[in-house]
């Protein structure tokens, strides 16, 4: 096994200069129970390690920034990286990367769906584009969560969910540092957390977000649903979508 070259535990955050995260984990991780919840890694150079979500928020928002992982996985996206560019972000001289593509693709059919549940409903050309703006980035902030847990397989600790759950937030930290208007941003910070009193252009970024999310085949965790049953499951009360937004889901596919 390699040598680790070097390794700096600091509240929490463990980082190293060669990603050799089975040795990094005995070392700092004594017992396999802990090391359930401590130290993992995001991307081939970096390994953090975080205790819990507030944690990993507090950190990441500190300076987003200097975080290298999102250079990294902008970087692999050239697609991403231009639209990114568009509102402000600069980010230059990255060179390899990690981004997980399956989050891309699933914004981008979010994306699209809100859309054209946009256009079912009427909403005028200013709001349609806040709408498809969030859509298109609501998962953004997934960059900054840990792949072993992103992709893992199986049922997901409370813990791993809590830190999973980070995402909408950190999301909004890394974009408001761009040039994106506020309400686009909101869609975006509370695209788990509308209720039925949310805007409309909330209702429609989330229930695309759900839609595009049971549709899909990439999850690791199930199967894809059929349109129908999306459907059927996003018309339940627990959701608390209104009507209105149903039915342009339902003409929308
Ligand atoms: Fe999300
Ligand atoms: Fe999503």
């Amino acid at each position: 096994m390699e040598k680790i070259r070097a390794v700096k535990i600091d509240k929490g955050i463990i980082k190293t200069g060669t990603a050799k995260r089975k040795a990094i984990m005995e070392t700092v991780s004594p017992t396999p129970d802990y090391r359930t919840s401590y130290p993992t890694y995001m991307d081939r150079r970096c390994i953090i390690g975080f205790l819990n979500s507030d944690l990993l928020l507090e950190k990441i928002s500190k300076d987003i920034s200097k975080y290298e992982n999102i250079k990294y996985c902008i970087q692999k996206n050239p697609e991403l990286k231009s639209l990114l560019n568009t509102y402000g972000l600069n980010i230059k001289n990255c060179d390899f990367v990690n981004f997980p593509t399956k989050t891309d693709e699933h914004m981008k059919q979010t994306a699209l769906i809100a859309g054209k549940i946009c256009d079912n409903l009427g909403i005028n050309t200013i709001r349609k584009a806040k709408v498809i703006k969030a859509a298109r980035l609501h998962d953004i902030g997934k960059i900054f969560i840990p792949s072993d847990i992103l992709n893992k397989k199986g049922k997901l600790t409370g813990e791993e969910k809590s830190v999973i759950d980070v995402h909408a937030k950190l999301g909004h930290k890394l974009l408001e540092t761009l040039n994106i208007d506020n309400e686009t941003l909101d869609l975006i910070k509370n695209h788990h957390s509308y209720n039925g009193n949310s805007s409309i252009e909330q209702q429609i970024v989330s229930a695309s977000d759900i839609f595009s999310a049971l549709t899909e085949n990439s999850r690791t965790y199930r199967n894809a649903a059929s349109a129908e049953d999306a459907i059927k499951e996003i018309s339940s009360p627990k959701y608390g979508f209104s009507k209105e937004v149903i039915e342009a889901l339902k003409k929308s596919i």
